[in-house]
């Protein structure tokens, strides 16, 4: 994907037989489908079918009034000062996720599969709050992840018909069966508990303005389930490809740490302290441009356009390289060096601003972008502050061709207990 780009220009065609796909990867080309022209370039086709089956009618897949009628209610829930209550929480959650590394101190470890640990449970307790119990947790903890296998998987094989015995097709229902189970549980529950600052809670509560109606528990369902799906892995990625890249430039995990200390001192991390966690947000930056979890976005035309010249025909797919426009070399001095100095207020500046669209762009721009961001950036601070990290000899991770953009031989760090300085301790 990266070397097309190089070779080829700013589009790429690829003919799969029935199907032309276009490879987009300018700054520009991301603006004209997202933000210009986003009713030309709709989320429909095999792939986004095989995300409905999963995901219902939820916010990631829904289209037309359903999808606007669901945006306006959810989002504000998901802006920064609303995600402020949840700040508490959240530091809370990953603190103790932090603690249970020690067991691992001293032996290199895969990140990417402790990672997932985290966002799991910070995700589950925005979600829920405490209505969810560990069991449940459990549950949709590992069904999750069957899901997620399997529907990679699926996205491949989604021309064979539906009665096929697939490897996996049984256990894949399973799956989403125990998960539904647990949501409408976890939601009957919620609603007897009654107030309090989850996000279930908020979409439990929430009247749409315009049609004066709440949300039924399908909907609810759907919404959970997407947000799930959306947010969990991506997040997870993200912390993992962040703990490589500080583990193989000290120098940054240094100047994490001094802002954390200036900041926050020995204190747990408050909302007000994440505002002025300035550096951490950049390494975040620059981790979610060198190794943007969500590295494509998919669409298909529905009318005659033209592109920087070149007919793009109705019925075929683009696909927006989120990877080749964060590493395209117009826009990005030594794209493939990680550095965080790029998103100094100064620099930032100076660049176009659709170059980093990490979240996408446009009206379906991911609704949990603060979220993510928030969460990264707390476990870099409370990680760095506990832990030294390392990383281990012949064994660089490798992005590898996936959803989202895992490594290819997983992201191996050593932690080790931290080293103060005296004036430190
Ligand atoms: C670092 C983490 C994340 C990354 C890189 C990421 C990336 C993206 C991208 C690129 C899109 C646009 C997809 C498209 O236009 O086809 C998107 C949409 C979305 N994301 Fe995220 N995301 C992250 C975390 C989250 C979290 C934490 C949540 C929620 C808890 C979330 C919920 C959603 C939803 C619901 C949409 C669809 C919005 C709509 O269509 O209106 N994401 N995300």
């Amino acid at each position: 994907m990266a070397t097309a780009q190089e070779r080829y220009g700013d589009i790429v065609t690829l003919n799969l037989g029935l199907t032309r796909f276009f490879i987009l990867s300018a700054p520009a080309h991301v603006g004209h489908v997202l933000v210009e022209r986003p009713d030309n370039y709709v989320k429909q086709g095999p792939m986004w079918d095989r995300l409905r089956a999963v995901l219902g009618n939820g916010l990631g897949v829904s289209q037309g009034e359903p999808w606007r009628r669901q945006r306006r209610m959810v989002q504000p829930h998901f802006h920064r000062q609303a995600l402020g209550a949840l700040t508490g929480e959240m530091v809370e959650e990953i603190e103790r996720v932090i603690d249970s590394w020690s067991p691992h101190v001293g032996t290199p470890r895969d990140m990417a599969t402790l990672s997932p640990h985290m966002t799991m449970a910070v995700i589950v307790r925005a979600m829920f709050g405490t209505a969810i119990d560990d069991a449940d947790v459990q549950i949709v903890h590992t069904s999750f992840g069957y899901i997620l296998d399997y529907m990679l998987r699926g996205l491949i094989l989604h021309s064979l018909p539906a009665w096929l015995p697939l490897p996996g097709r049984g256990r894949y229902g399973q799956a989403l069966r125990s998960i539904d189970a647990v949501v409408y549980r976890t939601i009957e529950k919620r609603r007897r508990m009654g107030e309090g600052g989850d996000l279930l809670w908020m979409l439990l509560s929430t009247v749409d303005e315009e049609t004066g109606t709440g949300m039924d528990d399908e909907e609810l369902r759907d919404h959970v389930i997407s947000l799930f799906l959306a947010g969990y892995e991506t997040t997870a990625n993200t912390i993992s490809w962040a703990l490589s890249a500080v583990a193989q430039q000290p120098e940054i995990a240094r100047r994490i740490r001094e802002e954390v200390e200036a900041v926050a001192g020995p204190s747990r991390p408050t909302f007000e302290h994440l505002a002025r966690f300035t550096y951490t947000r950049q390494v975040v930056k620059e981790t979610l441009r060198q190794y943007p979890s969500g590295w494509n976005v998919v669409r298909t035309v529905v009318q005659d356009d033209v592109i920087d010249g070149y007919r793009i025909p109705a019925g075929s797919q683009v696909m927006l390289s989120l990877y080749g426009s964060h590493h395209h070399p117009k826009y990005w001095a030594d794209p493939w060096r990680f550095d965080p100095d790029r998103f100094s207020p100064e620099r930032e500046k100076l660049r176009p601003t659709r170059a980093w669209t990490p979240f996408g762009l446009g009206q379906r721009m991911c609704i949990g972008a603060e979220l993510a961001m928030m969460e990264c950036t707390l476990v870099l601070a409370q990680a760095l502050s506990r832990y030294e990290v390392t990383p281990v000899p012949g064994r660089t991770p490798e992005p590898k061709l996936s959803f989202t953009l895992k490594s290819r031989d997983g992201i191996w760090l050593e932690l080790r207990p931290r080293q103060r300085s005296a004036e430190q301790r």
